[in-house]
């Protein structure tokens, strides 16, 4: 039977290759993004694999825009049977340059935007006694990386988050799936040095793993493995000078690399 499928942030990334493969499943998608002319393009590709698309543009962090968009999923399938979390925003806040507006706008996205669709979807998957929501946080939410610290601790929060709701909602037979991935190739790794990632996957090899977790349910997902072992059993447990240690030469590493580039 084709499900009811809502993915926030399906114009490009992570979040498009999801909506193209659950397509092909002949489910019914609805997609949201700012920007339209992307947005379009990835409902197209929904109709060519055979899947239903419902284009919705608008920004994620202003709570009437979800409103609106949920109102019109209701109208148009009377509900949802998941809700994928996507959506979201990885802007570098190096602690010398700190700017709380960047670490405003990256919770208003990562956090806000997540909690506003949540409170929509929530009350008619809890009368109906079904559905699934799962978030993307991040291997980045386990310890503050360095120049990464809006980034970082808006996933941890939504992890937190998606924790405590997966035992509240558990008696209403809605299941919570929580999402950690490590590097994927998107717009937003993009604009990374490539030398700084490791273990990266392709997006359509990372959507096919999200969802094959969202489908088992499972409660916590974290991968690929070779890089969640290190992010979330070994860097966290470490003395706190080991860490600082580590990760400082790191970011003296990059800085190094930022003043070969600006060499002329
Ligand atoms: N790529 C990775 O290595 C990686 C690793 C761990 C977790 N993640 C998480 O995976 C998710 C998807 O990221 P991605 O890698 O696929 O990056 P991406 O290609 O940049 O996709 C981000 C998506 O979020 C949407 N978005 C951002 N701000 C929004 C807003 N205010 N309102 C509505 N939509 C908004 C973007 O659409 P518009 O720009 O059109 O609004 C876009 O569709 C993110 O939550 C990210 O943090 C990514």
């Amino acid at each position: 039977m084709a499900l009811r499928i809502l993915i926030t942030g399906a114009s490009s990334g992570i979040g498009r290759a999801m909506a193209v493969q659950l397509a092909k499943e002949k489910n019914k998608i609805a997609i949201t993004g700012r920007r339209e002319d992307k947005l379009r393009e990835t409902a197209e590709e929904i109709k060519k694999a055979g899947g239903e698309a419902l284009l919705l543009s608008g920004d994620t962090s202003e709570p009437q825009t979800v409103t609106r968009h949920y109102g019109e999923i209701r109208e148009k399938w009377g509900g949802l049977d998941w809700a994928i979390l996507n959506a979201g925003i990885s802007l570098r806040n190096p602690g010398n340059h700190f700017s709380a507006d960047i670490y405003k706008k990256t919770f208003e996205t990562n956090v806000f935007g997540a909690a506003y669709w949540l409170e929509a979807v929530i009350p008619d998957m809890v009368k109906a006694k079904n559905g699934v929501i799962a978030g993307i946080s991040s291997l980045a939410s386990f310890v503050g990386l360095p120049q990464s610290g809006a980034y970082s601790s808006s996933k941890a929060a939504l992890l937190i988050l998606l924790e405590s709701l997966r035992v509240d909602l558990a008696a209403f037979n809605v299941s919570v799936v929580t999402i950690c991935p490590g590097f994927i190739k998107s717009e937003m790794t993009d604009k990374n040095d490539p030398r700084d990632m490791v273990f990266v996957l392709d997006a359509e090899i990372g959507a096919k793993k999200i969802i094959d977790a969202i489908k088992k349910k499972k409660r916590l997902f974290y991968f690929p493995w070779p890089l969640a072992i290190p992010m979330t059993c070994i860097l966290p447990n470490l003395p706190r000078g080991v860490y600082d240690f580590i990760a400082q030469h790191a970011i003296k590493r990059r800085l190094k690399k930022d003043e070969q580039k600006a060499a002329p």
